[in-house]
């Protein structure tokens, strides 16, 4: 048997430093690779190996794949929907060519695996709604809705034409406690609760009724994990999977806040991010991923709020 050799890029992100950590549980510690263009997280520090990489040097990250023996790449390096439409050209030009280097290098190298990130942000203001089906119509507004959509092509390209085992879920708006989130129309969700703990009072970027679809961390990295131990052909899906956890709208998470924090107080001030989210669907059907591998969140929005609070306190 192969032993795997994982290679993180943006590990040092939201997802990447919880994801490195949990896969280095799994693989133990010398088999998974950080990188990132930033320093190394502090959380990452001394528990494995960590290599300084910007995905959009090809030679280099080939060198660093070959040099390490890679087997597998999980791709977390992207520039996320609110960022991106501050400079959309930077936002296309790193989503989409940090993507062909690694499906090229994985191809030439024979990897084992490769797993790359969509969003909800594929989805656009014709796409239902409501339970937003795994296919239906989807025309993104944002830039990074555009390059997710256009990898999610690429990841599928790739498989069928060079058989490359490229994996994806299309993630929710992501909640965490562990590191600081990287400039997305959903981050509202975690400044909501660093506010209510410093401040006592928060005001949204989002309208008090904004109904989008979240996850806690703990279920995105667990979605991650399963999808990639699944067995090939239970994969039907090859450009993104749907997963669904929780839809609730500021309000909402506001209220569950005020039961723990009873003086808290929320005021709404919509910006340039209110848009984005009108545009995304409020909730996701996810059921094709809960029939090939099994997918089912375990926190709503009550379990999940007093975790965050518990562990931010
Ligand atoms: P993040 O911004 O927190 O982390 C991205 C990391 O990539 C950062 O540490 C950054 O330094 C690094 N990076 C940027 N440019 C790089 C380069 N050229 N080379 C190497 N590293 C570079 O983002 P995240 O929230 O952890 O998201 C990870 C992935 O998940 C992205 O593809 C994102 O689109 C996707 N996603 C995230 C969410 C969410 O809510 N966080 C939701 C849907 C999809
Ligand atoms: N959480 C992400 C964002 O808001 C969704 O991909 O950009």
């Amino acid at each position: 048997m192969v032993k795997e050799k994982i290679l993180v890029i943006g590990a040092s992100g939201q997802i990447g430093v919880e994801l490195t950590l949990a896969l280095r549980k799994i693989y133990g510690n010398a088999h998974v690779v950080a990188s990132d263009l930033r320093e190394e997280n502090e959380l990452l520090k001394g528990t494995g190996p960590y290599v300084s990489l910007d995905v959009m040097n090809k030679e280099m990250l080939h060198v660093q794949v070959i040099r390490q023996n890679i087997t597998q790449i999980y791709l977390l390096a992207a520039i996320l929907s609110a960022t991106g439409e501050k400079n959309p050209g930077l936002a296309w030009h790193l989503n989409m060519q940090g993507l062909l280097h690694v499906l090229d290098i994985a191809r030439e190298e024979k990897l084992q695996k490769v797993y790359w990130p969509s969003s909800i942000a594929v989805f656009g203001p014709t796409s239902p709604k409501k339970n937003c089906p795994q296919q239906t119509i989807i025309e993104p507004i944002t830039v990074y809705g555009i390059s997710k959509y256009a990898g999610e092509f690429w990841c599928n390209y790739f498989n069928r034409r060079f058989g490359v085992d490229v994996r994806s879920i299309r993630y929710p708006g992501l909640i965490s406690y562990k590191s600081a989130p990287g400039g997305g129309t959903t981050d509202y969700a975690i400044e909501i609760f660093h506010e209510a703990l410093e401040q006592g009072k928060y005001t949204c970027f989002l309208n008090e009724d904004t109904l989008l679809p979240m996850m806690y961390m703990p279920d995105a990295i667990r979605a991650t994990v399963e999808l990639m131990e699944a067995p090939r052909e239970r994969i039907s899906v090859h450009t993104s999977y749907n997963v669904a956890a929780i839809t609730f709208s500021p309000k909402e998470i506001g209220a569950e806040i005020k039961k723990h924090i009873p003086g808290f107080e929320i005021s709404f001030t919509p910006d340039y991010r209110q848009a984005i989210a009108e545009s995304w669907p409020q909730s996701i059907d996810d059921s094709t991923a809960r029939q090939d591998w099994g997918w089912k969140h375990e926190f709503d929005l009550s379990r999940m709020t007093s975790d965050m609070l518990a562990n931010l306190q």
